[in-house]
C-alpha cells in the first residue's frame, strides 16, 4: 500500500503562519506524525511539498507512474483556484482524499470553493493535523476493501 502525502504553497510555513488557524506545529512535524502512523500500519508513505501550483501537477501525474495506490492532498490556496489541479487528479483516477487543517467553512467566501473536491472520495477539514491520520485510514481502507472484493471474484 503505497500513499502519497502532498502539500501545496505555504504549508512549510506551518509553525510560523497564523497559529491561531494553523496550530504550532511545523511541516516537519506533520511528516513526521503521519511517517509514523503509517510505518505502524505498514503502509508506505511518500511526501512531497511544492509552493508552485505546476509542482505540485507533476507531482500528482509522477503518483500514477509510481503506482500509487491513494492520494492526500492538502492543496492550500490552490484549493480555491485550481482547474489543473482537478485536472491532474482526474487523469490519474487514483482515490485521493482533501485535507484542510483549518475549518474552511467557517472561514472567508473565497474559501468556499474547492476545485478538487469533485475528484476526492473524501474532505477533511478543520481537524487540524489529525485530519491528515483521518484521511491515510479511510483510503487505506477503502483500497484494501476493494482488493478483497477482487480477490474474491
Ligand atoms: C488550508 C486552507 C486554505 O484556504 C489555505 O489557503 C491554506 C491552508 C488549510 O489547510 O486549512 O493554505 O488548505
Amino acid at each position: 500500500m503505497k500513499i502519497v502525502i502532498i502539500n501545496g504553497p505555504n504549508l512549510n510555513m506551518l509553525g510560523i503562519r497564523e497559529p491561531d488557524k494553523y496550530g504550532s506545529g511545523t511541516y516537519d512535524e506533520l511528516v513526521e506524525k503521519i511517517r509514523n502512523h503509517c510505518m505502524q500500519n505498514k503502509i508506505q508513505a511518500e511526501f512531497y511539498q511544492s509552493n508552485h501550483e505546476g509542482d505540485l501537477v507533476d507531482r500528482i501525474q509522477q503518483a500514477y507512474y509510481d503506482k500509487a495506490d491513494g492520494i492526500v492532498i492538502n492543496p492550500g490556496a490552490y484549493t480555491h483556484t485550481s482547474i489543473a489541479l482537478l485536472d491532474a487528479l482526474k487523469s490519474v483516477s487514483i482515490p485521493t482524499a482533501e485535507v484542510h487543517i483549518s475549518d474552511v467553512a467557517r472561514r472567508e467566501d473565497f474559501r468556499q470553493v474547492s476545485y478538487i473536491r469533485q475528484a476526492c472520495c473524501l474532505t477533511v477539514s478543520g481537524k487540524g493535523f489529525d485530519g491528515y491520520i483521518e484521511a491515510v485510514d479511510y483510503l487505506t481502507k477503502m483500497i484494501s476493501g476493494r482488493e478483497n472484493e477482487n480477490k474474491n471474484k
